[in-house]
Parts: structure tokens; C-alpha cells; sequence
């Protein structure tokens, strides 16, 4: 099987994993490529929710093009899941989240979530974290700072840029990626995180951080992971 045959492959099985909740629930959905398989799957039984919490934008285009009801956070109290994905998952459910910048909201309705079903192939399994990139979601105008502190927890830290379009590249050639809140994102390459929720503490401590996007705080109480030989729930 390659990867995209092991993201449906736990798409589905996060499909039944939920529909095990009560009818008439509201659900917490995240945002990349394994949350849409997700949310292909859930489709077809939209209507066991009352209503979904999205992540992102483009989450939100998604379900409403499938005809789920999508509600605004401030509308609702507590969630009983939140589903998505992640770039790295330890052995205790601490993540790496934000390889496709919805960091900020994912980490907010992951807050307001009873249980943080995480849903990722096996090579998102790592013993710790800090092979993929670190994400931290800045203020525009104190990405200079940010950097600044950012680099004395000793890795490479880069500014995440737009996918530029062929156009694109003639005029603006380096123009930064922003997420749906309007921030910047820094990756911080080359960290060995031994300490996820004393990393996640310092670096939320920054003037002018948003959202970092280690998930220490709130990790992933199960997790639904795709391998070769199916679908394990780890808890
Ligand atoms: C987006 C995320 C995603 O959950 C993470 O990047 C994993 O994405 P994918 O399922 O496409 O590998 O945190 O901000």
C-alpha cells in the first residue's frame, strides 16, 4: 500500500471510531491530506452530527461542499472529539502539528475537544520529536524578534514561504506563506525536542508568538495509525 491508500485507509477508521459517539453531537475537525480522507469518509453519515468545528478554511470548503453544517467555535462549549492529523507523533501522544499551517485553530479546538483522536500512517511515528520542522505562527511584525529568540534554542530557523505560481515568481518571488489568521510562519529545523510541554511553555512565551505547533499540552488521547497490516488504536 503507499501512503495515500494508508490515509484512506484511517480515514475510514476514524469514520467508525466516531460514529460510535451519540447522535446529535458536534464534532472537531482538523485540516491536511488525512483529515480529508477523514472527511470523505464521514460523508456519507453526516447527518449522526449536529454539526461540525473546523480548523481551516479550507476544511470549512470541504465540509460544506459534502453539505456538513459547519458552526463557529464561539458557538459552542466543548466537543466530545477533534480528528486530524499530524507531522511526527511520539510514543506518549505528544505531536508536531502545522506542515499545512492551521496550527493556531487546530490547537484551539483541540483545547475545547473532550478527546484528541489523532489519525496518521506509520511513518508519521517517531521516538522523539524534531525531525520535521517546528512551526510557529507569528505576528507579522515581530518575525525579526521571534527569530531572534527562536535561534537560541539552536536550530535553523526559516521563514515558511507561499507556493509561488510561475507568475507569481516574476513579481514576488519571495513572498510568505500566511496562514487564515493573517500570521507568518518560522520552522525551526534541526531541534531534538526532549522536553515537548517545557519547549511548548517557553516558546508560547515569546511577545509576538501566536501559536507554537507542538501539541504537549494537548496530545492525542487515541491514536488511529495505518500500517501494512491495517489499523492499530493506540491509547
Ligand atoms: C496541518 C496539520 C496536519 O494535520 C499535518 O500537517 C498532517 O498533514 P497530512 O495529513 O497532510 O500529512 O497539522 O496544519
Amino acid at each position: 500500500m503507499n501512503q495515500d491508500q494508508l490515509k484512506l485507509l484511517v480515514g475510514q477508521a476514524a469514520c467508525e471510531e466516531v460514529l460510535r459517539l451519540p447522535r446529535g453531537q458536534i464534532l472537531g475537525i482538523g485540516t491536511g491530506s488525512t483529515a480529508n480522507c477523514f472527511i470523505d469518509a464521514l460523508a456519507p453519515y453526516k447527518d449522526h452530527f449536529a454539526g461540525t468545528v473546523s480548523s481551516s478554511n479550507a476544511t470549512t470548503g470541504r465540509l460544506l461542499k459534502h453539505g456538513f453544517k459547519v458552526l463557529d467555535p464561539n458557538e459552542v462549549s466543548t466537543l466530545p472529539a477533534y480528528v486530524d492529523g499530524a507531522d511526527e507523533i511520539d510514543g506518549s501522544g505528544n505531536m508536531i502539528k502545522g506542515g499545512g499551517g492551521a496550527l493556531t485553530r487546530e490547537k484551539i479546538i483541540a483545547s475545547m475537544a473532550q478527546q484528541f483522536i489523532c489519525i496518521c500512517d506509520s511513518s508519521k511515528q517517531v521516538k522523539s520529536l524534531g525531525g520535521f520542522a517546528l512551526p510557529v505562527e507569528v505576528i507579522p511584525l515581530a518575525k525579526g524578534a521571534v527569530q531572534r529568540e527562536l535561534e537560541k534554542l539552536g536550530g535553523t530557523v526559516s521563514l515558511r514561504l507561499a507556493k509561488a505560481t510561475r507568475e507569481d515568481l516574476d513579481q514576488t518571488p519571495s513572498a510568505p506563506f500566511v496562514t487564515d489568521n493573517g500570521g507568518w510562519i518560522l520552522d525551526i529545523s534541526g531541534l531534538k525536542i526532549t522536553n515537548p510541554l517545557k519547549l511548548e511553555s517557553e516558546i508560547n512565551q515569546i511577545a509576538g508568538v501566536i501559536t507554537v505547533g507542538l501539541f504537549a499540552k494537548e496530545k492525542a488521547d487515541i491514536l488511529l495509525v495505518s500500517n501494512e497490516s491495517g489499523v492499530s488504536r493506540l491509547t
